[in-house]
């Protein structure tokens, strides 16, 4: 499976709901929510209050991606706010599974993030119990980075290693992804493109994620004709 995820970090913040309806007219799979709380990462974004806003103003899937400390407070809030996809750093918890149960709980797809610098070996003892997986492929905290080339063989490898266990997790790659790295992303096992300034950074982010949809689509036609 293919996704495309549009996020927000890079669309104008007095303009949250207008961003969310560009991602709806580009036929977008979901809209990727960015919550930085100036503690685990330097910036602040926003809260739960936002999410629950553009709750009622887009029908598309809302993937959260929590950069906070001390997620367990949060991630209640998030569920209640309407988030689809909830996902927070393997960093920032105390209680892993117990936070991934409480998503999983709520009926909610769990995934949990990890930085550029922590290995996938970490995610073993709860492989099975992840809805998805956010491998960052930046420094979480800002939008328009480049994207670390070194992250590749994560990508790779996690994916092996779920196709080998028969796992269903699915691999959304976060950070300095563009329609130019997607199709080699996709070949390394990428479900979920979350892609920030390529698509509110281009001249007309409609376009551009109609295109990354198309592509998208390409590589689901080929996954299936694979099987
Ligand atoms: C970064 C965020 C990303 C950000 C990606 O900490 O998690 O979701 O929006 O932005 P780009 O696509 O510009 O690298
Ligand atoms: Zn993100």
């Amino acid at each position: 499976m293919h996704l495309i995820a549009p996020s927000i970090l890079s669309a104008d913040f007095s303009q949250l709901a207008e961003a969310a309806s560009l991602a709806e007219k580009g036929q977008a799979d979901m809209v990727h929510l960015d919550v930085m709380d100036g503690h685990f990462v330097p910036n602040i974004t926003f809260g739960h209050q936002l999410v629950a806003s553009l709750r009622e103003k887009t029908s598309l899937p809302l993937n959260v991606h929590l950069m906070v400390d001390n997620p367990s407070i949060m991630i209640p809030l998030f569920i209640e706010a309407g988030s689809d996809w909830l996902s927070f750093h393997l960093e920032a918890s105390r209680h892993v599974h117990k936070d991934l149960s409480t998503i999983k709980e709520a009926g909610r797809k769990a995934g949990l993030a990890l930085n550029p610098a922590t290995p996938i070996e970490l995610l073993n003892e709860v492989l099975e119990d992840l809805d998805f997986i956010v491998i960052m492929t930046v420094n979480p905290g800002w939008g328009g980075q480049k994207f670390i080339p070194a992250t590749k063989n994560k990508i790779k490898r996690l994916s092996q290693e779920l196709a080998e266990k028969r796992l269903p997790a699915l691999i959304a790659v976060d950070g300095g992804v563009s329609l130019s790295n997607m199709a080699a992303l996709f070949e390394l096992g990428m479900n979920i493109a979350i892609c920030g300034s390529s698509v509110y950074g281009a001249d007309n982010p409609v376009e551009m994620i109609r295109k990354m949809k198309a592509l998208a689509t390409e590589f689901n036609k080929c996954s299936v004709q694979k099987k």
